[in-house]
């Protein structure tokens, strides 16, 4: 099996990533997180927000609705340029990006004859009220970017912020992708978390720098290999309509190196063009210099599900253990979507299994931790290695004597006797580290 059919089988069969409304054979590019993976992208958008507005003063977060007016998305250029080049073959109706067909003449599915490119805009369109007319047309955003842009001028009275500052969000976006694929590289809904850090115009390369070397080290600090990682800038004629500059952190896909987070030079883009089209004058007065001027922005944007891939490809792991493969998710603990896992030594003795579940409910208060009582205490050690969970802990008959149990750690398979009432604290620390 190839790596990344591995890690399709295991996000699958263990609960992390399953074919979204499969019963009914799903739709192309997009996917359901199951209880594991909703625990996983959980601790990834938590650890971003910390990083980025909890641990920051000069960031806050806020949360705009989903659907916008046609007018942001026009102002925004996204109408315009939001677009991919397409062919669709005359026979089957599928429709195929001209890049990937590199000069075909026929289509790749059933051998038909393929049309004259045409460029198809990816904004997914829906409509709001009973009449489906024009007058009724909105657009589930395709970056959450604009729902900052347009609520600049709210957020800056409201919290009296002072240039450089930054605006965050984490939400959803929406792209009719012509070819989804990928596993959940490319997908149709996505989740993004993006930072618009707004600045003085002319000292876009001095934050530019700062906010690459910012977001390559947080990858780094998620456990990432360094191997894995690298920027790659865009050259001009690559640049999106509204960027001056722009690198990408990509990371190393099996399929070759792929975007994993872009960082662009916005300049004054987003803000004049908003000014232009709502009439509201977007721009910034500094108190102290008497300047008034329009905002640049630097947005490093990142996306939420290629993180759950290269986290996922990244600490996928498999090793023979006394003659049996064991494969491990060797997550930091901090991403791990349970942290302790509680396993009486045998589940037919009352007092041992009442004591698992005071344990449990101890630390469950605080730590997301999964009580497991089925099958021999070697399998459920596979089970939870194959999981990612950092620390076991197992409840045998000396606990019921002494109050100590057994914990066992994922990595390097040794176990120590602790005492029950030091484990919240041990966890936590271990975590930490
Ligand atoms: N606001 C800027 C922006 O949206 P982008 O490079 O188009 O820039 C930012 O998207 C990030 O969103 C990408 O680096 C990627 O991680 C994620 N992303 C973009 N399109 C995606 C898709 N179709 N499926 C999954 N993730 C996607």
């Amino acid at each position: 099996m190839t790596e990344i059919n591995k890690i399709i089988a295991l996000a699958k069969r263990r609960g992390f990533i399953f074919q979204s409304s499969e019963i009914y054979g799903g739709l192309s590019g997009i996917y359901d997180y199951g209880p594991l993976g909703v625990e996983l992208k959980n601790n990834i958008k938590r650890l971003w927000w910390q990083n980025i507005v909890m641990g920051r003063e000069d960031v806050v977060g806020q949360d705009a609705a989903i659907i916008m007016p046609p007018k942001v998305w026009e102002a925004s250029g996204h109408l315009e340029h939001f677009a991919d080049p397409l062919k669709e073959c005359a026979n089957c109706h599928k429709r195929f990006k001209a890049d990937d067909l590199k000069n075909q003449e026929e289509c790749p599915g059933c051998g038909g004859h393929l049309g004259v490119e045409r460029m198809f805009n990816i904004l997914v369109a829906t409509h709001l009220g009973p009449v489906k007319d024009q007058a009724n047309l909105a657009y589930l955003r395709g970056e959450t970017a604009q729902g900052i842009f347009v609520n600049f001028e709210n957020i800056l009275n409201t919290m009296r912020l002072k240039i450089p500052f930054g605006i965050a969000q984490i939400g959803k976006a929406f792209r009719n992708e012509i070819t989804p694929g990928n596993f959940i590289f490319r997908l149709r809904e996505f989740e993004q978390m993006e930072l618009e850090y707004f600045i003085e115009p002319g000292t876009q390369s001095k934050w530019f720098s700062y906010w690459k070397d910012e977001r390559m080290n947080w990858y780094l600090s998620l456990g990432l290999k360094k191997a894995n990682l690298r920027f790659y800038r865009h050259p001009k004629k690559e640049l999106a309509h509204y960027a001056d500059m722009c690198e990408d952190i990509e990371y190393k896909f099996p399929w070759g190196w792929g975007e994993q987070e872009g960082i662009a030079s916005r300049k004054d883009y987003d803000l004049r063009q908003h000014s232009k089209f709502s009439g509201k004058d977007l721009s910034y007065f500094n108190t102290a210099t008497g300047k008034k001027y329009v905002p640049y922005v630097i947005e490093p944007s990142a996306g939420v599900d290629r993180l759950v891939l290269s986290l996922l490809l990244d600490a996928y792991h498999e090793e023979e253990v006394k003659g049996e493969k064991r494969v491990v998710l060797r997550f930091k603990p901090l991403l791990a979507p349970i942290k302790v896992a509680i396993l009486p030594l045998v589940r037919n003795r009352k007092p041992l299994v009442n004591k698992a579940r005071e344990i449990f409910k101890i630390l469950s208060a605080e730590i997301a931790t999964f009580y497991d009582e089925g099958g021999s205490i070697g399998r459920r050690y596979r089970r939870q290695d194959e999981i990612g969970t950092p620390f076991c802990v197992t409840i045998d008959f000396d606990t019921l004597k002494d109050d100590t149990v057994t914990m066992r750690d994922r990595d390097t398979m040794r176990q120590e006797r602790v005492k029950i009432q030091d484990l919240v604290d041990l966890v936590n620390d271990k975590m930490t580290n």
